[in-house]
């Protein structure tokens, strides 16, 4: 899971040794999954879930033995998590880091694919009084992998809130914490030495609710702004289209104002609540939706940051399922795109900017046709007929032990059938009618007719933005955390970093 780096270009030569690891692949999404969920699904469900789902990046809080077990020869990459709770004695002790590598990593690999230690969950800012000790427990570990030569695959980094880069706007001169200064330079030299990456949690939400309307909400969710709003910093005249965005850029800037460069970032953190208290009026379905749609699309354009455009910033969608458990607002309990039985709290993985307008009608992508649900079985059939006879749509996919024979009534054959008919010839006029029987949606029916518990979701439907990639597609999420301490009711922005950055929105008059 290394965080993939554009490597075409031989100016990064510095890069090569990333590169090589990487070589080709573009960035990925992946999920968080949360410890603190009532009702969590059996090990075994959860990856069923994860599979039906294509999800194939995951980031776990802990090192849970079942989970690790039920992941083996899942195909999905593993990052798991050394708690806060156990930073503090890996810290201190090379044996005390070398059974945990032993017990919680080599004993899984290879069936279980883990490529990453996270260590701790915000740990500067979390329990400050553990930095003394964050360096130190990377370092055991670091050594422990490679006692037993997995240092390649396996890479050891730790999640840094926000709250680390006071002022993060213009992210030009975003700069650590100066309190953190001598910690700071030696995980960043640690990095470097052992070709890992920076992990950053990135929280647009709370950005947007700390700016206290200096931000628009349209910035935090990747909405396009008006061309006379656009935002742009202006020591280096780039412009921002997300505050995503600009909180990556500001990662990467105050790495480079410690004279680092060459450590990628990846965002192991973000998401939005979906629901929250009476005064948390912005955790809605809808912005969690359009939050975790456009992160999704923004992602896996594999474009980085402004001023990194060619490091691809894989990111960790925060969260599976809701954490009930977890203490502070309601709206830290909601961030979980999934129900625990499987079932989606909204859809995700559309091509969309804005959750009422998701479909691109020029390529079909986000248009699908389907049975209308009050057609007439016979007609239908008829339908189905024709569709895949005379209209050639291909429809091996919905036989008998094929990944869309399942639901297997004529209601959604039919629906496969109309919609593969029409993405084979909506670009050269074909409609959606079948007598009468088929409607257009922008609801991808994958989505919809998706148990994920039971694995109908390899069904991928044409004009799935699904469809067009091979990796991890995801569901929404949010700030993992830290099981006990750094929780996510703690606002991540300071104030000032908002009366800095009223000053320097430079509103650009084209
Ligand atoms: C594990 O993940 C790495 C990194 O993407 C990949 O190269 C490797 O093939 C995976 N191993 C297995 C057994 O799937
Ligand atoms: C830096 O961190 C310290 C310790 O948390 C805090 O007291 C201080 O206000 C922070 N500085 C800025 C500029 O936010
Ligand atoms: C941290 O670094 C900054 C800039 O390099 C410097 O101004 C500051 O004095 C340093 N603080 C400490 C505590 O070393
Ligand atoms: C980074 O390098 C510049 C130029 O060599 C130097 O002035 C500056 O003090 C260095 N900063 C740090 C934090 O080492
Ligand atoms: C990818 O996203 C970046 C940042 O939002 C944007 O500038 C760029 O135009 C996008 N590229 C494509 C091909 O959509
Ligand atoms: C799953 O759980 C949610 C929330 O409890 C509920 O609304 C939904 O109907 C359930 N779905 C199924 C298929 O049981
Ligand atoms: C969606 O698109 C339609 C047609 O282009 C437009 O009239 C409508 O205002 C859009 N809705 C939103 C919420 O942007
Ligand atoms: C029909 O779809 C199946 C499954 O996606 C694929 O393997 C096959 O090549 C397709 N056939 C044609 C003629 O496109
Ligand atoms: C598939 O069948 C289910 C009932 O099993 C129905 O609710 C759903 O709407 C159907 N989907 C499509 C796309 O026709
Ligand atoms: C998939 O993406 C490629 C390049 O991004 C594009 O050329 C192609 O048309 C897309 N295919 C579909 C079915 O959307």
């Amino acid at each position: 899971m290394m965080p993939p780096a554009r490597c075409g270009s031989s100016i990064f030569l510095l890069l090569i040794s990333i590169c090589t690891q990487i070589s080709g692949v573009g960035a990925f999404v992946g999920v968080n999954i949360g410890t603190q969920v009532i009702n969590m699904p059996s090990a075994t469900d959860v990856v069923a879930t994860l599979k039906a789902r294509q999800i194939t990046y995951v980031r776990l809080f802990d090192a849970d033995r079942r989970m690790l077990n039920a992941l083996s020869n899942s195909g999905i990459e593993v990052m798991v998590g050394v708690t806060n709770e156990e930073v503090l004695g890996i810290g201190q002790s090379s044996s005390t880091a070398a059974a945990w590598v032993n017990k919680n990593v080599a004993a899984y690999l290879p069936t279980t694919n883990i490529t990453a230690i996270a260590v701790g969950s915000e740990v500067l800012t979390s329990i400050p009084n553990a930095a003394p000790v964050l360096v130190p427990a990377m370092n055991y570990l670091h050594r422990a992998l490679v006692a037993s030569n997995l240092n390649f695959q396996v890479k050891v980094s730790s999640p840094q809130s926000m709250d680390m880069i006071p002022r993060y706007f213009p992210p030009s001169t975003a700069n650590f914490n100066s309190t953190w200064n001598s910690t700071m330079y030696q995980f960043l030299q640690f990095l470097k030495n052992t070709g890992s990456f920076y992990m950053l949690n990135a929280y647009p939400y709370y950005g947007y609710i700390k700016g206290n309307g200096i931000f628009p909400i349209d910035f935090a969710l990747f909405k396009q702004l008006p061309l006379n709003k656009q935002i742009v910093d202006s020591n280096t005249l780039l412009h921002y289209n997300s505050m995503f965005d600009t909180m990556v850029d500001a990662a990467y800037y105050s790495i480079e104002a410690y004279n680092f460069s060459g450590i990628p970032v990846i965002v192991t953190e973000s998401g939005w609540p979906w629901f929250g208290g009476a005064k948390e009026p912005d955790a809605t379905i809808d912005n969690a939706a359009i939050y975790g749609n456009n992160l999704i699309e923004r992602v896996l354009n594999d474009s980085g940051p402004p001023s990194h455009p060619e490091m691809p910033i894989s990111t960790y969608i925060y969260e599976l399922f809701n954490e009930d458990k977890l203490p502070g607002p309601i709206s830290e309990k909601n961030w979980g795109f999934l129900f625990t039985n499987g079932s989606a709290v909204y859809s995700l993985g559309l091509s969309t900017s804005d959750s009422s307008n998701v479909t691109d009608s020029s390529s079909g992508v986000g248009l699908f046709c389907v049975a209308k649900p009050d057609a007439d079985p016979t007609a239908l059939k008829s339908g189905l007929d024709w569709a895949c006879g005379q209209g050639m749509a291909n429809c091996s996919n919905i036989q008998d032990g094929q990944p869309c024979y399942e639901p297997n009534n004529i209601y959604n054959h039919s629906s496969y059938a109309y919609n593969d008919y029409f993405h084979r010839t909506i670009s050269s006029g074909g409609t959606c009618d079948f007598s009468g029987t088929a409607t257009t949606t922008s609801v991808d029916p994958k989505i919809i007719s998706s148990d994920f518990f039971t694995g109908y979701g390899s069904c991928i439907f044409a004009g799935s933005s699904i469809t067009n990639t091979s990796r991890a597609f995801t569901p929404p999420s949010g700030f993992g955390p830290p099981s006990s301490s750094g929780g996510g009711s703690n606002l991540r922005v300071s104030e000032f970093t908002f009366l800095s950055l009223a000053l320097l929105i430079v509103l650009v008059q084209l």
